[in-house]
């Protein structure tokens, strides 16, 4: 069958912008599109964090995705330097544990402008550029926490809930334009965000093995990208189940 996304099997001289750069998913992400020949252009908020991951030939620019402006600026800036933009790897994420007698309204706006207002910021400038170059990608990460609700994620599941659906929006308006639009779904990776759970993470990965699933997915032009599978596929299955059943088991899990 053919592959929904055009299949990224040579990234060199590819220009690729990773926004959430300097740590986790997206520093790995850096160092493996880096050694595959990519030109990178790396942002996250911290210019310390990123100048401690960046190569000399790197383009840095250290920007709040809260900021529709500066991510704007900095999308232009690129463009002029290097006359388009082949992908966007957007990786900025929070996640704070919250329960829902716990909601703390400062750390909720900033998990969904993080999370999801950030990414219409991107899409505000990205999306006509490659409409008018007519090709570009965007990757997304999501996570299996919007497959289904989950306890603590009460601020970042919906975000990553709507991060589903919205790529799937993306990828039937663009991808007839010559836009690839691939969905990741990642399982627990050991990175900053997940150091804060107090639990026991089933199948957990490294951050670099993130980054070779999410390379190895562009190269089969998949849609959607998910690891690993031996924890996202009962995942995906849990999500799928009668709610008074899902409900049990969500629960059993959490008391256990
Ligand atoms: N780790 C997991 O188990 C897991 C599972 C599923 C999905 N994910 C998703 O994967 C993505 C990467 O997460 P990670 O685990 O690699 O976390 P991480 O190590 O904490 O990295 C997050 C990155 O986002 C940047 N960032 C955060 N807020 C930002 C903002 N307002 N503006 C610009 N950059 C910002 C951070 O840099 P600064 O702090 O310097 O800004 C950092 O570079 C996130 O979307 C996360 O939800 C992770």
């Amino acid at each position: 069958m053919k592959p929904l996304n055009p299949p990224i099997t040579d990234w060199q001289g590819r220009r690729v912008w990773v926004i959430g750069a300097s740590s986790g998913i997206g520093a790995a992400l850096t160092g493996q599109l880096r050694e595959a020949g990519a030109h990178l252009a790396l942002s996250a908020r911290s210019e310390g964090g990123l100048q401690a991951i960046a190569h000399q030939q790197d383009l840095l620019l250290s920007l709040t995705v809260t900021d529709a402006e500066a991510v704007a600026r900095a999308c232009d800036e690129l463009i002029e330097t290097w006359g388009a933009i082949d992908m966007v790897i957007y990786c900025a994420g929070v996640y704070s544990p919250m329960r829902a007698w716990e909601i703390d309204l400062e750390c909720v706006d900033d998990t969904l402008m993080t999370n999801l207002q950030g990414v219409y910021h991107l899409l505000a400038t990205i999306v006509p550029h490659y409409l008018r170059t007519g090709s570009g990608g965007l990757c997304l990460l999501a996570s299996v926490a919007g497959f289904s609700g989950l306890p603590k994620a009460l601020a970042y599941g919906p975000t990553k809930a709507a991060i589903i659906n919205l790529a799937q929006i993306l990828y039937s308006d663009l991808s007839s334009r010559g836009v690839g639009v691939y969905l990741v779904n990642p399982g627990f990776v050991e990175t900053r965000l997940t150091q804060q759970n107090d639990f026991s993470m089933p199948a957990l990965i490294s951050p670099d093995q993130a980054a070779q699933s999410i390379i190895t997915g562009m190269s089969k032009g998949r849609f959607e990208i998910h690891f690993p599978k031996r924890f996202t596929l009962p995942m995906r299955w849990l999500a799928r189940l009668p709610d008074r059943l899902r409900f049990y088991l969500v629960n059993k899990a959490v008391s256990s």
